[in-house]
């Protein structure tokens, strides 16, 4: 059996639009036209397809990532790391005060496989989730066709470093065309001077080169990994699509141009800071927050996270902070 399967994907035959609905749980998701329309026992939602799929398109990518992933204010997952809550109007106050939330856990495979399918069937020709708005059609209409390349890109995710013998590759014209925004990046490349029997063991790379070849936003890759020590660079046009819930700290180098952040309490929405990042600017997002970022212009950012496994218990039991440090 395919994981698919062993996942038990449940899905309806295609609607009269010509797309398939599908079933978690006690949530049913259906898209039409322009909107995908999410139901669960207690309650309904819809959101413009456009940027469901873009939040979709995350959350399957970086396999429900640290914390949780807002779709909007109403709609998300937490990542427990083996099993994923599903929910809807849980970390929404109005939603909480009415009873009309609700969640569900699964196991991350079938969750997966669910949203895979969903993200699979809904995005059509022509559409890039993962694409600025300006370098791609429009995912609106009746079906037609899919877009499999685009949703199923390789995920950058280096066990040392790009550029390491063996590891993620660094990129060149023949793979990755310099972005229209980033023409004026240098794209020269650092000398390497090994001692014999270390070559290859010594590497270097232009990150700004790198970063200037993403044909992505909003997609943060593992390009170093030290130990939990992660740097996860991205490129950033338009908004982010999800609202991120962090579950740790997580820290914000802006290598280039500007990113303005609405940062909301965690888990109540409610506003805590705005945030305007210009290049050179750094900032830890605290743990207990959820953030989403507006780049007016392509921009280079640099996310630094902290993999360890234990830190959300560490928070949630108060036994570390959710700040990086105390003034
Ligand atoms: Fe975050």
């Amino acid at each position: 059996m395919s994981t698919t399967e062993m996942a038990n994907v449940v899905a309806s035959a295609p609607n009269a639009d010509g797309y398939k609905e599908f079933s978690l749980g006690g949530f049913h998701f259906r898209r039409d036209e322009f909107f995908a329309h999410i139901t669960w026992p207690t309650g309904k939602h819809v959101i413009s397809v456009d940027a469901f799929l873009r939040a979709m398109q995350r959350d399957v990518a970086w396999d429900f990532f640290y914390g949780t992933v807002n779709f909007d204010g109403v709609l998300g997952t937490v990542n427990h790391y083996g099993t994923v809550d599903l929910f809807a109007g849980r970390y929404n106050d109005a939603y909480r005060k009415a009873e009309l939330d609700h969640v569900e856990n699964f196991d991350s495979p079938q969750i997966r496989e669910t949203f895979k399918a969903i993200l699979d069937d809904w995005t059509i020709e022509g559409f890039d989730p993962f694409a600025s708005p300006a370098e791609t059609g429009k995912p609106f209409g009746v079906k037609v066709g899919s877009n499999v390349p685009a949703i199923t890109r390789h995920r950058v995710t280096a066990n040392r470093m790009v550029g390491v013998t063996g590891d993620e590759k660094v990129r060149t014209d023949a793979t990755h065309p310099i972005n229209r925004m980033f023409n004026d990046v240098t794209q020269d490349a650092p000398e390497l001077h090994p001692e014999p029997g270390f070559e290859d063991e010594v590497a270097a790379f232009n990150l700004f080169a790198y970063l200037s070849r993403s044909d992505v936003t909003w997609n943060p890759s593992v390009v170093s990994q030290c130990k939990a020590s992660l740097y996860c660079p991205t490129t950033e046009e338009y908004i982010l699509p999800i609202i991120h819930g962090n579950d740790r700290v997580e820290w914000f180098v802006q290598l280039s141009d500007e990113i303005i952040w609405d940062v909301q309490d965690r888990d109540t929405g409610a506003p805590r800071a705005k945030v305007v990042m210009k290049a050179g600017d750094v900032a830890a997002m605290p743990g207990d927050i959820r953030h989403q970022g507006y780049s007016p212009k392509r921009s280079m950012l640099l996310v630094w996270e902290n993999a360890s496994a234990e830190l959300p218990e560490l928070i949630r039991t108060g036994r570390a902070s959710v700040y990086p440090v105390d003034f």
